[in-house]
């Protein structure tokens, strides 16, 4: 919004260059730091390890690079506190920090920005941002993680119905359902880890763009500040965002996950299906319907992959079309990186704090799962046992199923009689085929849904998370 002050000119911090100062409206537009703010403590650590730096390589006096350590360690306590004076006509969290630094110490503190640019300042800061980000994240799908291997391992014989199209397919246990759910947060994991790993690099040094005449020393801020190594390219380190459409990336990832979880459990908290309840500290009420006792929560991370999805297309399209190195579009990343961020990690926090305080109504699940003859797929795998080609046996089942449906009754409820006037090969065995728990247990295989299996699994993927 636009005030009568728009125009008015104010003193300006650029110094010999310009005649004029910034127009107020443009310093407001231009202004990062009611943002980027929360970049302040990372800020603050790339400029300690590079003061350190120009004191090792002779550019700082050792007084110099005392009042400077001293200055930083000052202003941080001031921004933890709560007294910093953040300003807008000091545009960014940069300036905001280096010009109360040089309030506090003098002229030492105009000596800092020597060698850099705000250029790889800014692609440093984010990069630490992110890491320590990306830690937090990976706790928290670490503990969502082991919310369900626990609900897997205490479900491991419950049965429950397994559907394609959403209609009823074949019995399968409730543990195996959430195995499921954690091979995909398992793959999220380690997409996690990878974007990590790529943004482990150092970008200081690179300072506007083409490095800097002063005799630094990179790989000695890259160490100080935990990353493997230096970047290569100084035009790349500082037009460079792959880390961050990479962490929109995976997050979008997440989140679709999430929202696919979110769905089911949707489905089976509705009187429908009333496979689970959901702890009422997880869920609102109605304001008019007094009987109404809703999944809020599942349905709030179901619809933030919205968002996300967002997210991701922003910074791909701010990215699109950027002519090496530094834009000031570059200043666009933040917002989108930053509520990404915050958000993949409240959804994570939702869940893991919810997941493992499911109820799942047991008998209800195993009611379902006798309807829409499940075990059909049992019969005709057990008439090719006894000799039939699988298309005849299912041919066969095909026409079993179709009377039951007529007489209103389950498979397992024919009498052994009756099943032999559809096919002379079957025997009195039949019936531990037909039964869910004979049918679970039958599929004993690696990755399959017998109950041991579905415990070996469990046990497994304990394991690779005590690993991380
Ligand atoms: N606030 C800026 C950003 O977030 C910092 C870098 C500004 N560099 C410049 N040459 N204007 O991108």
């Amino acid at each position: 919004m636009s005030t009568p002050d728009d125009n008015q000119n104010t003193s300006s911090l650029w110094g010999g260059r310009f005649t004029e100062a910034t127009d107020l409206f443009v310093q407001r537009f231009t202004a990062s730091e009611s943002f980027d703010r929360q970049l302040a403590a990372q800020d603050i650590e790339g400029s300690l390890a590079h003061a350190a730096m120009l004191h090792a390589v002779g550019v700082l006096t050792d007084d110099e690079a005392v009042a400077i350590q001293e200055g930083l360690k000052n202003v941080r306590d001031e921004i933890a506190a709560g007294t910093f004076d953040w300003r807008t006509d000091r545009e960014d969290v940069h300036m905001n920090i280096e010009a109360r630094l040089t309030e506090l110490i003098g002229e030492a503190g105009k000596k800092l920005h020597t060698g850099r640019s705000r250029n790889d300042q800014v692609a440093t800061d984010i990069r630490l941002w992110l890491r320590n980000a990306i830690d937090a994240i990976s706790a928290e799908l670490t503990r969502l993680q082991r919310g369900i291997v626990a609900l897997a391992q205490t479900h491991a014989t419950t049965i429950m119905p397994g559907f394609t199209h959403l209609q009823v397919a074949q019995p399968i246990t409730f543990g195996h359902h959430m195995l499921a759910w954690n091979e995909m947060l398992e793959r999220d994991w380690s997409r996690l880890q990878d974007c990590r790993d790529r943004l482990n690099q150092c970008p200081l040094g690179a300072a506007a763009l083409a490095g800097t005449t002063f005799p630094i020393d990179r790989e000695m801020t890259a160490e100080m500040l935990g990353f493997v190594h230096p970047t290569r390219n100084s035009l790349d380190s500082v037009s460079d965002r792959d880390f961050a459409i990479e962490f929109c990336a995976v997050a979008a990832i997440v989140t679709t996950h999430l929202s696919r979880m979110s769905e089911e459990l949707v489905l089976w908290t509705s009187a429908q299906f009333n496979f689970i309840d959901i702890p009422d500290r997880f869920c609102t009420g109605s304001s008019i319907m007094p009987q109404k006792k809703n999944p809020d929560v599942p349905e709030l991370v179901r619809g933030k992959s919205g968002r996300m999805n967002g997210h991701l297309m922003a910074l791909l399209t701010l990215m699109k079309s950027q002519p090496l190195a530094y834009n000031k579009d570059n200043q666009e990343d933040k917002e989108p990186l930053f509520d990404a961020v915050k958000t993949l990690f409240d959804c994570l926090r939702a869940f893991a704090d919810m997941v493992p305080a499911l109820q799942p109504n047991t008998d209800n699940m195993r009611t379902a799962a006798l309807q829409g003859f499940s075990t059909a797929t049992d019969l005709a795998d057990y008439l090719v046992r006894k000799g039939l080609p699988f298309r005849d046996a299912h041919e066969v089942v095909g026409k079993t199923v179709a009377h039951c449906v007529n007489r209103g009754i389950h498979l397992e409820d024919m009498s052994l009689a009756d099943l032999q006037g559809f096919n002379q090969a079957i025997e009195e065995d039949v019936f531990s085929v037909l039964s869910l728990e004979g049918s679970v247990a039958a599929r004993d295989h690696v990755g399959g849904t017998a109950p041991n299996q579905v415990i070996a699994a469990a046990q497994s993927a304990l394991a690779l998370l005590d690993q991380r």
